[in-house]
Order: C-alpha cells, then structure tokens, then sequence
C-alpha cells in the first residue's frame, strides 16, 4: 500500500458564501512523490491549495495530513502540523536580508538547532550562503524563488506545496527552480506543484492532475498525461501531432 501523505477529498471552498470556487476536488499525494496540479487560468488552482493551506475557507469535504484532519485548520498552525505552503507572489521578506528571511521561518524549531539548521539551507543553497547578507527584494527572480522554498523546507515539511514558483521568471531561472524542485524531492521531500509551464512540471513530476472548474477532471502518470492528446488539445494550450504526441504550439518538440 501506498504512503499517503495528503489527501484531499471532496473539497469544495470558495470565497464568499454559497460561491464555491473549488468544487468537489480530490486529490492524494504519496510519500516522496512529485504531484502536479495543471488547468486553465481561473480553474482555482491556487484557491484550492490555499484552501488546504488554509487560507480559503471550506464548505465542504476533507484535508488529511498524514492520516490526521486538517480541514480549515488556521494556516498558522499549518507549519506546525507540517504543512508548508509557498504563495505564488509576496513569499519573500523584501526588506529582509536573506539569513533574516530563514531565521524568522525558524519558528517552530528549537532555538539551539537553528544556527546548525541554516548552515544546512546553505549547503543546499550555495547561492543563498554567498547572498546572506543581501536584502531579499534585491535577489533575481530565481533565487527569491529558491529562499521562498528554503523558508518553506527549513522545518522539515511533511509536504511542501507550491503555487506557479516559475511563474515570471526568465527561461533559465525557470530551469533552474525545475532542478531545484528535483532535487529536493531526491532528498525525500514530498512536494504538491501546481504549474502553468506544463511541460516542464510534467518532466520532473510523478502523477498530475487537471483541474476544471474546481474540480479534477483528469488523473494520470505525468508523463501519460503529457502525451494525451485530448488533454494538449483542452487543457494545456497544446495542439497533438498525427502520432498522439503532443507538441507545443509554439516551437519544439515534447520528446
Ligand atoms: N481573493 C479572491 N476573492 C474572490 N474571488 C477570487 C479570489 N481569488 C481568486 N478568485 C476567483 O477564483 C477563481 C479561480 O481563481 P484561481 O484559484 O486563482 O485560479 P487559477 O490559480 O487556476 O488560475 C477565479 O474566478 C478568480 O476570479
Ligand atoms: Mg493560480
């Protein structure tokens, strides 16, 4: 059997009263694994992993974290219950420095474990380490992403869950935050990624699912579900070329 790690069943949240935004989506996320939330703009991706965060409130269905219910726990005690989630935009203290930024995402740790626990975001960071000192808001795209995401794992996440950390950056740091993402997961880390760069989540990740209007509509290996070409042609802005692969509209190949 599977190790489940999350599993979100029947959610329905949404904004405002009687307008759910999330409806009825189920999503499970296993041990180690990379699992990828795709859709149209506007499909609530981000509203349904800030409603398991937290931050949107539920009407209806369940969040389990590790067999326990989460369902609208208060996003603070998210970290805490191990829980991490990295917003799309704001993720970042901008006025901060970059070793400031990690020691006030320390909360919940030991204060003696914390210096040792940064120098560990170092080795893994090598870039944050040389830019220590450099406020936040003056680092690349790239590497704001990368101290987002050091903020979020220096607690030990049970889950790590992130919404679009390519969005607006440059093809090379866009590569680079895959790598990142690929790495981490190598280290043992269980990530939920929602993405807009379809293909690139694809290829790091292990299943996907595509939401619609709330709610899952598709659920495949990642890989399947790049080379289904229902699926390019609906949901991915892709058209599928005459042997079923899917290619980009733009150029180049999905191989
Ligand atoms: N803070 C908000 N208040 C009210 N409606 C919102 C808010 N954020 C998003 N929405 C609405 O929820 C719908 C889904 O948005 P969103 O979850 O951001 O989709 P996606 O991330 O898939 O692009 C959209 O119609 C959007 O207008
Ligand atoms: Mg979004």
């Amino acid at each position: 059997m599977s190790d489940v790690v999350l599993a979100v069943h029947d959610l329905e949240a949404g904004y405002e009263p009687g307008v759910p935004i999330v409806r009825g989506a189920s999503i499970t996320v296993n041990k180690g694994e990379i699992v990828v939330v795709l859709g149209p703009n506007g499909a609530g991706k981000s509203s349904l992993i800030k409603a398991v965060a937290g931050l949107v409130p539920i009407s209806r269905g369940t969040v389990l974290l590790d067999g326990r219910d989460i369902t609208s726990a208060p996003a603070h005690t998210m970290v805490r219950l191990g829980l991490a989630f990295v917003p799309q935009t704001e993720n970042v203290f901008a006025l901060m420095s970059v070793e400031d930024n990690l020691k006030v995402a320390c909360g919940i740790l030991k204060p003696r474990e914390i210096p040792a626990r940064i120098g560990e975001m170092y080795a893994a960071f090598p870039d944050l380490e040389r830019q220590r000192k450099t406020a936040a808001g003056n680092l690349s795209g790239g590497q704001r992403q990368m101290l987002a995401v050091a903020r979020a794992l220096i607690v030990r996440p049970k889950v790590l869950v992130l919404d679009e950390p390519s969005a607006g950056l440059s093809p090379k740091f866009v590569a680079m935050v895959f790598e990142m993402l690929s790495a981490i997961r190598r280290s043992g880390v269980t990530i939920l990624l929602v993405e807009q760069n379809a293909k690139a989540a694809l290829a790091i990740g292990d299943r996907a699912y595509v939401l619609v209007e709330g709610k899952d509509r598709h659920e495949g290996a990642a890989a399947e579900l790049w080379n289904d070409p229902v699926v390019a042609e609906l949901y991915l802005g892709q058209r599928p070329k005459s042997d079923g692969k899917a290619i980009s509209s733009g150029k180049g190949s999905a191989a």
